[in-house]
């Protein structure tokens, strides 16, 4: 979603900021601006689409500043035009300002200010360098305050007025070496240099620079300049944070070869999952062990009812938890989108026994925020699954699990749904050791087949691969597709679709193979291809069916299927065969055809892979 880059130091400006936007890109945006100082004025540059063409704009420009401020913009409040772009000036061009989140009471400021405010743009982030400069030249007459604290002054009346969420970057027109800042519930770190600092909201934008940041906190303001930094807390009182020093993997930002990130981060899926089992499993009397888990084996023995939250594939891979925590643990759970759970009424229903899980990729969902941050109050237990370190979300939980994936770059989730897949598995398995609920027999088989799963990962990658460009080129032209699947795997049947919708922009539709009577299966023509996930379990035969049953309506059939499976091949049109495992391990082998075949399909209509139209990757507003 929305990025911000802050530079004021030694370099040009304008390049750094180029720089980071492009590392920013992978999260999703539609426009994108910067703000730079020439002849002693505050100019604004921007551009809807890619960066590239705000980079060949300004290449011909010349410009000199030292200082300057940076935006990707993803609409929200009006669509991705040139005026809605950030960053966005105040009334007398006095101030400008980057802004992400929302300000939810933009339209009732708006009326607050003198009718001489002439707003140019649909965005919400408008008011707030209007509100800045009006405050602002109040308190400039006012000679008994000094020129910093008008700056901060200005910020605290205005940042008074907002609601919702904000990081916002700003810089004055009489201040040419300094770039402020303020941040709430969304996230904003301070990157520090040799002669030379950041602002940003995501440590990408900035690795190739420094790697020494600060995680700013709520109601922090900050000040920067080329060889100064002041953090002042919500108070107004002059604070320190510590510094924080990130391991700069320079492979994260490069595609090593391969022709798309999303390609590149299939392709480490065996690798990710050998690393979270064997650093989980302790191979001498193979426990499991969570260090950082915070729970006695009494605190497990009273969950009464686990609940997952997430948005998206974390989504999905807390349904597939549902099936893991019920089965390996037997305790109930149950798994909600976070955007509905946050408007329920709970508090009847939710007790200090039960245990929450929180799943999210970046730790910066705003919808996972907000209902982690509702049911927190009613003081569960809980826990976060989370690839992002020193995210939002891991600083609210009482435990979290790193899925340590590294960063995912291609919006399509990969890697990361199958880390917290590994993850979820390995604590159903924990807490149902810790319950009883395993004897040493069957503990014992799982963990075995679990250290197969790496290698049987690999094998499928590289079997499925051209049977899944095949299928790619075979169906590219369809205009929708129906994804079956039952129990464990009708979250896969979901996920592909997902993955499929988000890359190719073909419709698609998951659902539990069952159900497909009651509505799907009027749509099934010999247009519409039918993809089941039919690998071997205890529901095989009944899946079998559901494919008879779309098979005589002409479906285009293609199915996933167990290798070995002799007769699959007389009931489905297409079939890719995958590695045998365990029914509650299935999903986290499925899932690869599924991603391969969105992925070539996507290729084969020349999408925009890795930045599909629209999405985000990191969603920080409602
Ligand atoms: C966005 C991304 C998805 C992701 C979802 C939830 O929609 O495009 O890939 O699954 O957000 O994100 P989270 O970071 O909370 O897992």
């Amino acid at each position: 979603m929305c990025g911000i880059i802050g530079y004021v130091g030694k370099r040009i400006a304008d390049r750094v900021l180029i720089d980071g936007l492009k590392k920013l890109e992978y999260r999703g945006y539609d426009s994108a601006g910067i703000s730079v100082f020439r002849d002693n004025k505050i100019e604004l540059f921007r551009k809807v689409g890619k960066i590239i063409n705000l980079e060949t704009e300004l290449a011909e420009k010349g410009l000199n500043s030292r200082i300057g401020i940076g935006h990707t913009r993803w609409a929200t409040h009006g669509k991705p035009t040139e005026k809605n772009a950030h960053p966005h000036i105040s009334h007398s061009k006095k101030i400008v300002v980057v802004h992400n989140g929302i300000i939810e009471n933009y339209q009732q400021l708006k009326k607050k200010l003198p009718a001489s405010y002439k707003f140019i743009s649909e965005t919400d982030t408008e008011i707030i360098a209007h509100l800045l400069e009006y405050y602002y030249i109040k308190l400039k007459k006012d000679k008994n305050i000094s020129t910093q604290n008008k700056y901060l002054l200005a910020m605290q009346k205005t940042i008074s007025q907002l609601k919702g969420s904000f990081a916002i970057v700003i810089m004055f027109s009489d201040n040419q070496k300094e770039i402020f800042a303020v941040k709430k519930d969304s996230p904003l770190l301070l990157g520090i240099g040799i002669n030379e600092m950041f602002i940003t909201s995501d440590i990408t934008a900035i690795l190739s620079y420094t790697n020494r940041s600060i995680n700013l906190e709520d109601g922090d303001f900050i000040v920067i300049s080329k060889n100064k930094y002041k953090i002042f807390d919500k108070d107004g009182k002059e604070t320190n944070r510590k510094i924080n020093i990130a391991q700069i993997d320079t492979n994260v930002t490069e595609k090593s070869g391969y022709k798309h990130f999303m390609l590149k981060e299939i392709h480490e899926q065996p690798q990710i999952i050998e690393d979270i089992i064997l650093t989980k499993i302790n191979r001498e009397n193979n426990e499991i062990n969570f260090r950082d888990l915070n729970l006695s084996k009494k605190d497990i023995n009273n969950i009464s009812r686990v609940i997952i939250l997430a948005c998206g594939t974390s989504y999905h891979a807390g349904l597939i938890g549902k099936f893991l925590i019920e089965d390996l643990a037997q305790i109930p759970c149950e798994v909600d989108v976070a955007s509905e759970f946050r408007y329920r009424s709970h508090n009847r229903v939710i007790d200090k026994d039960c245990f929450v899980i929180a799943i999210s990729q970046s730790g910066e969902t705003a919808d996972t925020i907000a209902s982690f941050n509702e049911i927190k109050k009613l003081k569960p237990k809980n826990l976060m699954i989370c690839n992002v370190i020193n995210s939002t979300l891991t600083k609210k939980a009482d435990n979290v699990i790193y899925t340590r994936c590294g960063t995912e770059i291609g919006v399509a989730s990969t890697k990361a749904f199958t880390s917290q897949l590994c993850i979820l598995f390995l604590v159903s398995l924990f807490l149902g050791r810790q319950r009883n609920i395993l004897n040493d027999k069957r503990y014992n088989e799982i963990i075995c087949e679990l250290l197969k799963i790496p290698q049987k990962m690999k094998n499928t990658i590289d079997s499925i691969t051209p049977v899944m460009e095949y299928w790619g080129k075979h169906f590219y032209q369809k205009n929708s597709f129906l994804y079956l699947g039952r129990n464990i795997n009708y979250p896969i049947a979901l996920e592909g679709a997902l993955k499929l919708k988000e890359i190719s922009y073909i419709h698609a539709e998951g659902y539990p193979a069952g159900e497909m009577k009651h509505g799907p299966i009027a749509l099934i023509d010999e247009n519409m291809p039918v993809l089941t996930i039919a690998t071997e379990s205890n529901v095989y035969e009944k899946v079998a069916s559901n494919v008879e049953e779309a098979r005589a309506r002409n479906g285009k059939m293609l199915v996933i299927a167990t290798e070995g499976n002799k007769i699959i091949k007389n009931i489905a049109d297409f079939v890719c065969f995958v590695p045998k495992t365990l029914d509650i391990l299935s999903p986290i082998i499925n899932i690869i055809p599924l991603q391969f075949l969105a992925y070539f399909i996507a290729e084969m209509r020349g999408c925009d892979i890795d930045q599909p139209r629209n999405l985000a990757k990191s969603v920080t507003v409602e």
